[in-house]
């Protein structure tokens, strides 16, 4: 297990940005695709629509968006950001990496930065890679996106898979916390590499290089055995959480905000009975975006926010899990 942080610098969000193009693919229009019920996705996992980029709109286009209107709340230039991260499994190519392709958009001249792998918990690794940069003195802006174009990877005939995942961004500014502030407080990770062909994209890598044969076998989708990552998800969500909780000698009843990955409203739901966390307190937003991998995180700040369950001094608690398998819990105090 990750130890305890010692920080004499800590970090904060200080803004938040998200993006999602404008298309809407519904259950609607799932049930004229694959044999699937508007009845069957809603009760077996929450989603009543996701939103899908149109042809040619790649994840850059929406991580640049978002990592915009964060500037844009955050009142500063693009030439205040130091570095920029990107959580993402569906790069616009192998490389150059999204980051450098954000950096160029945004006009973030002397930024450095890079890619991380890690599904769906690519925002919240990459949120902790970032606070390390402002912990350890050498930056004062970071800014961390969690983005993923899911349909360019999705088998739109496979009807396990294609009615779970959307389009998304999601930004935040990391930045020193002033005098009195808290920001991140703590965090455990983990990997455990022993899942990794219960939810995987065979096909395209060095093991499998795209030919005719991987297309013919559909290798280039995304793989999943729903029943086994649904069970882990929700222990080892509830199991970091606790953990991160305990050695900050907290409950889950002392956390104003869950904000958890969003990959199934049961998920969450049984999550957050574990950690005998209050319904009231517990950010779901799936219905409306589905399963955005990097993204759902910060799409749910965003919507937390809107509703106003988000506010200066609250204790929040972020759990995520994804293929790799890789779970994360973070706690911070938000702070703006
Ligand atoms: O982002 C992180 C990783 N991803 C996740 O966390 C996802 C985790 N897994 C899940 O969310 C759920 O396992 C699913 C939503 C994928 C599936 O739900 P389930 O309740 O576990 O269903 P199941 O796989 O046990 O399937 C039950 C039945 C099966 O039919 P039979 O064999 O009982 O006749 C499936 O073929 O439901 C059928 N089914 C569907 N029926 C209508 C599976 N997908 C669909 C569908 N529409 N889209």
């Amino acid at each position: 297990m990750t130890l305890k942080p010692r920080m004499s610098v800590r970090a904060k969000i200080s803004a938040v940005g998200t993006y999602v193009p404008p298309k809407l693919l519904t259950n609607a229009d799932l049930e004229k695709m694959v044999a699937t019920s508007d009845q069957w996705i809603q009760e077996r996992t929450g989603i009543r629509e996701r939103h899908i980029a149109g042809k040619g709109v790649a994840t850059s286009d929406l991580a640049t968006e978002a990592a915009r209107v964060c500037l844009r709340n955050r009142g500063i230039e693009a030439t205040e950001v130091e570095a920029i991260l990107v959580g993402t499994v569906t790069p616009d190519m192998f490389f150059p990496a999204t980051a450098c392709l954000v950096q160029d958009r945004l006009g973030a001249k002397g930024a450095w930065g890079f890619d991380l792998s890690a599904a769906c918990s690519g925002f919240i690794y990459a949120l902790q890679v970032g606070a390390k940069l402002i912990e350890s003195g050498a930056h004062r802006k970071v800014m961390v996106i969690g983005a993923d174009v899911m349909s360019s990877i999705l088998d739109y005939t496979d009807r396990t898979t294609c009615i779970l995942f959307g389009d998304g961004a999601g930004a935040v500014l990391l930045e020193p916390c002033e005098e009195g502030e808290v920001g991140l407080i703590d965090f455990v990770h983990e990997i455990d590499g022993s899942g990794g062909q219960s939810l995987y994209m065979p096909g395209g890598g060095s093991l499998h290089p795209t030919s005719p044969e991987t297309i013919a076998e559909r290798m280039h989708y995304v793989h999943q055995e729903g029943g086994a990552v649904f069970k882990t998800a929700v222990r080892k969500m509830a199991e970091l959480s606790e953990a991160v909780l305990e050695r900050n000698d907290l409950t889950g009843a002392e956390v104003d905000c869950f904000i958890p990955h969003q990959a199934n409203r049961r998920i969450i739901t049984a999550t957050a009975e574990r950690l005998a966390m209050p319904e009231e307190r517990v950010v779901i937003n799936i219905g409306e975006y589905g399963n955005t991998t990097g993204a759902t995180i910060p799409l749910a700040m965003a919507t937390a926010m809107e509703d106003g369950r988000l506010q200066k001094g609250k204790l929040v608690l972020l759990a995520s899990f994804g293929g790799g398998y890789t779970i994360g819990a973070t706690l911070l105090r938000w702070e703006f």
